[in-house]
Order: structure tokens, then C-alpha cells, then sequence
């Protein structure tokens, strides 16, 4: 777990080191759980958001796109059930003023007896050697078996507390778990209260309750209040979707493991609306869809796997996420919701307005079944730039090993497409010739041009942002009109005429090889 842990701390300077995410306002010391992308974090994001928008929009007839305003109609947030119930659990510390997540403190407490148990695991393994048998010890050790009781016992009384609200409950975990708080070791606790998780403004004309607006905590309510309005206009018939890739904000208490909790973040939301009784048969459809959506882009399956909600929000049937193996963990990276008729059902309620779809096969009207996709983009990006990031020791370009720093994003997704380098910067007719190879490029590519520096020093930099092509134009190009390209996985170089050269990299960098 350290070692992650350093890998974490790594990955987040290089994100800094190379353009891709700055804390936001840095100058005055940062605005916590607030980021910045930069140059290089801009192009993969908005890589992240093509592959979303071209796999769900444009590979299905039957799913549109829209783009709703941030801000919606209070009475939006009533009928989602937000302004309710869309709290956080929370408690603080008399002496040190700080506060946290009462649910949060105890899953810590819980991770702790965890570890005691894995290091009892650990020692017994290199104690009995190859002749052990770690289900068997799992099952049988006393205190194995008691750490395990404990923890599960422990999670299961939060679990009960959180979803019948009981803050008590809560609070005499803490207690009983003798719980520090993690800043000043003090014991002294307030009571635990909900917080609501929306952040509000006010409507310049409208004075009080009546002009507050919530920023949107989820895109998912602009399309639930479009469903019609989209139908109608696209005359699509159920089942169909409707997808949103846009902002949305939380006043998260925890703000920790860099992009992975933020306060304002981007989801890409996918409602999927069906003929009630169906829900489950599209459920099902789309936890597979989605996992097979993450995989293709080179993520392997054992850092993914689907985790099933034991406690089901106020809106859902089912649900589950799917995890990725973070460097902090496995943690959800996405939720896909079966919300049943709620969302439409409330808002038809609240607005005085019909929700509903006439069925011409079965000569019907309904609301439909809702079965939603949704996954953060940021968490997105933080899981490529996870499984990307590697150290290791490769034959330099200028002899002998070097060890580099190289983000193995896959090509399609990666921020720049094409580095060319002409071998050296003082002779012109080679800086000419890889200038008119750089123009032809470009137009289809994101290119860089990089003269500075001996040929190895560049490909370090390409390496570090991912790159996945570094094309070389040597004395021989003025002959032959062919260059060195080099991939950046395998560090095969290859001579290719300059007239292939468009061929080669738009047939690595297709969208079709992650469809
Ligand atoms: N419309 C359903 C919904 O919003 P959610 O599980 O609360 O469900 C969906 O959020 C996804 O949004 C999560 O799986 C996660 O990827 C992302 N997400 C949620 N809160 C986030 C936060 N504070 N920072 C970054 N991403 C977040």
C-alpha cells in the first residue's frame, strides 16, 4: 500500500510536471478539491468525452444527445428528491474544529482491523511457505476470524443507521470505536447532523427562498424535464436515450485523492427510457455495454470490476458500480442505476405537467422505466492516467539504458497524436523538411514540432505525455522521402515513406479500434 501510495504522489506531480491538471488558483494557495486542466489534460478529456459521446450518440440510433443549462427551476430539485434527502452525514471536532463524514470516519476505523487481518494473512504466508493454504486460514484462524466478525459487523450497523437515518446510531459508533479525529487525536465530538450536498445562489430580481437556485448535482434532472420535448422532436420510440456530457457540483466535505472527489466536476450521463416491466432486461444490457466500454481502451479486467449497492438511493431498483483498481483502492468510477419511474413520476407530480408515452404498438400510455449510465469524466481521466503511468528502464537512443517516465494512454485517446523531430536543429534543409511534414499532419493530427534538445531528451518528453508516434527526419529523408517512426510501447523503429505516413497513424489512432 505505501509503495501506491508514492505511485499516487507521483502520478499527481507529473500531472502537474507536464500540463495535464494544476490546482485551480494556485497563486493564492488553492481552492481545495477545485482543478485545473491543462494544455495536455484538455486534449485527453476532451478525447474521453469523443469516445463517450461517439460510442453512446453516434453507435446507437436510438439515443440522442443534448446539452441542458446548469441552472433548472428549484422545484427540480424538490422532485428529484435532492432538496430531502441528498445529505451527507456529519460530524465535528469541538477542539479541533474540524469537520468530517461520520460514515467516512467509521469505513477508516473498518480499513484499519482490515489491515490487521491482511498483515496476520501476510505473516502466516511467510511463515508456511508454499505448503499454505490462505482460504483454509481465512476460515479457521481465531483471530482472523475475529477481525472479520468485527469488521462486517461493524459496517453492517453503519449501513442500517445511514439508511434509516439514525445519527445516533452513528455517533455511538464513533464512540464506541473510541474514533479520533484524525487531526488533533481529540475525542471531543458534536452530535451528527445531515448537510445537504447542494450548493446555492440567488436569482438577481428575486429576494429570499423564492429566488434561491441550486447549482445541479447531477446532469441527469435536465433530461428527465426534456424527456418530451426530445421525444416529440426526434419522434424516437421507447426504449431510447437521451445523453448529457456537462458540469455538475457537490459541496463534498471530503476532499481528498485528488481529482477522484471535487466539488465541481463533469459527468456524462446516459438516461435509457423503457416500457415499464423492461427495466431489468436493459439493466443488465447496460452494466455489460459499459463494462465492455471500459475495457476497450485497453483497461485490463482485473483493475475493473462491478460492485452491487447493498443500500439503494430513494430513486433506484437496482444499482451498481463499477470499480477501478485506483492506486488508493477499488472505488467507483461509474453507476449504472436502474431509477425505476420516480424522476418523470415526481416531476408530473410537482410540475401539474403529463410525463408520459403513448405506446402505439400496445395502444397505451405510460411513464417509462429509467435505467441510467453515468460516470465521471475526471474519474475517467484519473483511471487512464492510473493504468497509464509507468517507470521503467529501456536501451537509450544515445546507447546504454535509461529509465523513463512514459504514459502508455492508448493512441486513440492520447493528447498528442505525432511528435516530429528533425535529428538535429542546424542544418536547415532538415528543420525545413520536418516543418512541411509537420504542416501536412496537422490538419488531421495533433502534432508537436521539437528541435530543442539531443533526439533521446525528446522522445523522454513525448514518452511523459504520451505520445504514441515520434517521426524522425534524418539526412536520408532528403533522398528518400521516407522517415523513422517510432512507437512508443515497443520502441520499434520503422522506416516509412512520408506518403504512408498519414495512412499508418490514422489506422493506430482510429476510433474504430475502440468501438
Ligand atoms: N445521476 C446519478 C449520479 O449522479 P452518482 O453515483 O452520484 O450518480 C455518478 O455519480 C458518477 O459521477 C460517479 O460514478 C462518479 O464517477 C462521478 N462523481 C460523483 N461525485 C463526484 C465528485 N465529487 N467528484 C468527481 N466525480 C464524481
Amino acid at each position: 500500500m505505501a509503495n501506491q501510495e508514492e505511485v499516487f504522489k507521483k502520478i499527481v506531480s507529473h500531472s502537474k510536471e507536464y500540463g495535464f491538471i494544476y490546482q485551480s488558483s494556485e497563486i493564492y494557495d488553492g481552492l481545495s478539491a477545485v482543478y485545473d486542466y491543462g494544455p495536455y489534460g484538455v486534449e485527453l478529456k476532451n478525447n474521453i468525452k469523443t469516445y463517450w459521446w461517439k460510442s453512446m450518440v453516434q453507435m446507437h440510433e436510438n439515443i440522442v444527445g443534448i446539452d441542458t443549462a446548469i441552472f433548472m427551476h428549484p422545484k427540480t430539485w424538490k422532485a428529484s428528491g435532492h432538496v430531502d434527502a441528498f445529505n451527507d452525514p456529519l460530524i465535528d471536532n469541538k477542539d479541533s474544529k474540524k469537520r468530517y463524514r461520520a460514515d467516512v470516519l467509521i469505513e477508516d476505523a473498518v480499513a484499519k482491523i482490515e489491515a490487521k487481518l491482511e498483515k496476520e494473512v501476510e505473516k502466516a504466508k511467510a511463515r508456511f511457505g508454499e505448503t499454505f493454504d490462505e482460504k483454509l486460514y481465512r476460515e479457521t484462524n481465531p483471530r482472523v476470524v475475529e477481525y472479520a466478525q468485527k469488521a462486517s459487523s461493524i459496517l453492517e450497523r453503519m449501513n442500517t443507521s445511514m439508511t434509516s437515518n439514525d445519527m445516533e446510531g452513528l455517533k455511538n459508533l464513533i464512540v464506541e470505536l473510541e474514533i479520533a479525529c484524525p487531526d488533533s487525536g481529540s475525542r471531543n465530538w458534536t452530535e451528527v447532523r445531515q448537510f445537504n450536498l447542494m450548493f446555492n445562489t440567488q436569482l438577481g430580481n428575486i429576494a429570499g427562498e423564492e429566488g434561491k437556485l441550486y447549482l445541479r448535482p447531477e446532469t441527469a434532472q435536465g433530461i428527465f424535464v426534456n424527456f418530451l420535448n426530445v421525444q416529440k422532436t426526434t419522434r424516437q420510440k421507447i426504449p431510447f436515450g437521451i445523453a448529457q456530457i456537462g458540469k455538475a457540483f457537490r459541496n463534498e466535505i471530503v476532499a481528498r485523492q485528488f481529482i477522484f472527489r471535487m466539488r465541481e466536476f463533469e459527468q456524462m450521463e446516459m438516461q435509457f427510457f423503457v416500457k415499464p416491466g423492461e427495466e431489468m432486461k436493459w439493466y443488465e444490457y447496460w452494466k455489460n455495454e459499459r463494462m465492455r466500454w471500459h475495457k476497450a481502451i485497453g483497461t485490463p479486467e482485473a483493475k475493473l470490476r462491478f460492485h452491487n449497492h447493498e443500500n439503494l438511493a430513494h430513486y433506484a431498483n437496482a444499482a451498481v458500480d463499477i470499480q477501478f483498481d485506483f492506486p488508493f483502492g477499488f472505488k467507483e468510477l461509474e453507476g449504472i442505476h436502474s431509477r425505476t419511474n420516480f424522476d418523470l413520476t415526481s416531476h408530473q407530480e410537482l410540475s401539474g405537467k403529463k410525463l408520459q408515452y403513448f405506446d402505439s404498438e400496445d395502444n397505451e400510455n405510460y411513464v417509462p422505466y429509467v435505467v441510467e449510465t453515468s460516470v465521471g469524466c475526471d474519474r475517467m481521466f484519473l483511471s487512464v492516467l492510473s493504468n497509464s503511468y509507468v517507470e521503467e528502464t529501456v536501451p537509450d537512443a544515445e546507447g546504454g539504458d535509461a529509465t523513463r517516465i512514459v504514459l502508455k494512454i492508448h493512441p486513440t485517446l492520447a493528447p498528442i497524436k505525432c511528435a516530429v523531430l528533425p535529428l538535429v536543429k542546424n542544418k536547415p534543409e532538415l528543420v525545413e523538411k520536418a516543418r512541411q511534414l509537420f504542416d501536412l499532419l496537422k490538419p488531421n493530427f495533433l502534432c508537436q514540432y521539437d528541435d530543442k534538445d539531443a533526439i533521446g531528451r525528446r522522445y523522454r518528453r513525448q514518452d511523459a505525455i504520451g505520445t504514441p508516434f515520434c517521426v524522425t527526419v534524418d539526412f536520408e529523408t532528403l533522398e528518400d522521402q521516407c522517415v523513422t517512426i517510432r512507437d512508443r510501447d515497443t520502441l520499434k523503429q520503422e522506416r516509412i515513406s512520408i506518403a504512408e505516413l498519414s495512412n499508418y497513424i490514422q489506422a493506430k489512432v482510429n476510433w474504430n479500434n475502440v468501438m
